[in-house]
C-alpha cells in the first residue's frame, strides 16, 4: 500500500469552522501512521486560556500575528504530520505561503447549510459570537471560500460524505 508519508512531507488541513479539519485530521493522521497536531490547540498551550479568552482579552489582530508566529516555527520542525489550522489561519497571504512550504494543502470545503448544521450551538467561536450565525457564516463564506481554493493543492467535498468516505477520497487523490 502506498502511503502518504511516502509522498509528501505533510498534510495541511485548511477549511471554514466546523468543516472537519480536526476529526478528519486525527483520523487521517491514524490512517496514515503519521503525526497529528492543531494549530488552534498548540496556540491554546502557548497561551494558557481558550482562543475565545484570547480574543477577549488581547484581540483579533494579535491572534493573527500569534497563527504567522507559530507557522513559522512549524516550517522549521514539522514532519510526517497531519496538521488540522484554524479557519481564518489560511487568509493572511505570508500564512498561505508558509502553509504550501510545509507540505500538501487540502482544502476541506463544507456547504453554508452543513456548516451551519455543525456549528448549531457552538459558543467557542468568537468571529460566531451574538447576532445572527447564519448571517456570518454567509458573509464570511463569501470572502473566504475563494482564499482557501487560492491556497489549496487539493479541495475535497465533505458534504454528507462519512470520514471514511473523505479519507479514503484524500488518499486517491494524493495518489494521482
Ligand atoms: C477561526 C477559526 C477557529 C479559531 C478561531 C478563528 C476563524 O478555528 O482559529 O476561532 O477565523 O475561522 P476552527 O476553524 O478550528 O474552528
Amino acid at each position: 500500500m502506498l502511503r502518504m508519508g511516502d509522498i509528501v512531507k505533510n498534510i495541511i488541513l485548511i477549511g471554514f469552522m466546523g468543516c472537519g479539519k480536526s476529526s478528519v485530521g486525527s483520523k487521517l493522521a491514524r490512517a496514515l501512521h503519521m503525526q497529528f497536531q492543531d494549530t488552534d490547540q498548540l496556540l491554546e498551550e502557548s497561551f494558557g486560556c481558550k482562543i475565545s479568552e484570547f480574543f477577549e482579552k488581547e484581540g483579533e489582530a494579535e491572534f493573527r500575528n500569534r497563527e504567522t508566529a507559530l507557522l513559522k516555527q512549524l516550517n522549521e520542525e514539522l514532519q510526517n504530520t497531519v496538521l488540522a489550522t484554524g479557519g481564518g489561519l489560511p487568509l493572511r497571504e505570508e500564512n498561505a505561503e508558509l502553509l504550501k512550504k510545509l507540505g500538501t494543502v487540502i482544502y476541506l470545503k463544507a456547504s453554508k447549510e452543513t456548516t451551519l448544521k455543525r456549528l448549531h450551538g457552538d459558543t467557542t467561536r468568537p468571529l460566531l459570537a451574538g447576532g445572527d450565525v447564519e448571517e456570518k457564516v454567509e458573509r464570511l463564506l463569501e470572502q473566504r471560500i475563494p482564499l482557501y481554493t487560492a491556497a489549496a493543492d487539493l479541495i475535497i467535498t465533505t458534504d454528507e460524505k462519512s470520514f471514511y468516505e473523505i479519507i479514503n477520497e484524500i488518499e486517491k487523490q494524493c495518489r494521482n
